[in-house]
């Protein structure tokens, strides 16, 4: 697998991925969220590549204070090949060469099973309480 930041024309297949790996809810507009990412400094999208088709992704960014990695994904039929280690190392190598001191990630709570993983990776689980609130309305709502 080869892995690189994201092109033009890599964004269908991109969508397509998170899809395909369930990271897309309603209220996520891909296409609108990897143009932001894409736009934003601190911020990149990296995808791995096996003979030319996105098989992997990562998201990951620098808020100032800590890193963040979003849309970790490796493609259903290629889980379980080391690919997400992979693509979780990159997105560490480059926040690290941003001077980030520690890694964040959020996990939705329907999808503990991917603990397991990152604890694989030396990932712990955090005494914390995530809230939110939006800032520009998305154009539908969660559900919860
Ligand atoms: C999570 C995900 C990226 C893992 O990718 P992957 O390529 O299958 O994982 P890897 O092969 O790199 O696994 C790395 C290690 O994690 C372990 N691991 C991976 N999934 C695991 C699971 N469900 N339970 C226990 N261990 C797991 C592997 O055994 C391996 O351990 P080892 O190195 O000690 O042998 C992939 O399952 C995925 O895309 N899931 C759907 C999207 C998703 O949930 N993304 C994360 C959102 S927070």
């Amino acid at each position: 697998m080869d892995i690189r930041p994201i092109q033009d024309g890599d964004e269908v297949a991109l969508a397509d991925l998170w899809r395909r790996c369930e990271l897309v809810r309603p209220w996520n507009d891909p296409t609108s969220d990897i143009a932001f990412a894409r736009t934003t400094p601190q911020s990149e999208i990296f995808v791995g590549k096996r003979q030319g088709d996105i098989i992997a992704s990562v998201m990951c960014g620098n808020d100032g204070h800590r890193g963040w990695v979003y849309y970790l994904a490796v493609s259903p039929d290629e889980q379980g090949e080391q690919l997400g280690r992979a693509m979780m190392t990159k997105a560490e190598e480059w926040l690290r060469a941003l001077g980030v001191p520690k890694l964040e990630l959020l996990i939705r709570d329907t999808n503990a099973k991917v603990v397991k993983f990152y604890e694989a990776l030396g990932y712990k689980t955090e005494p914390v309480i995530v809230m939110s609130r939006w800032l520009k309305e998305p154009s539908e709502s969660p559900d919860g």
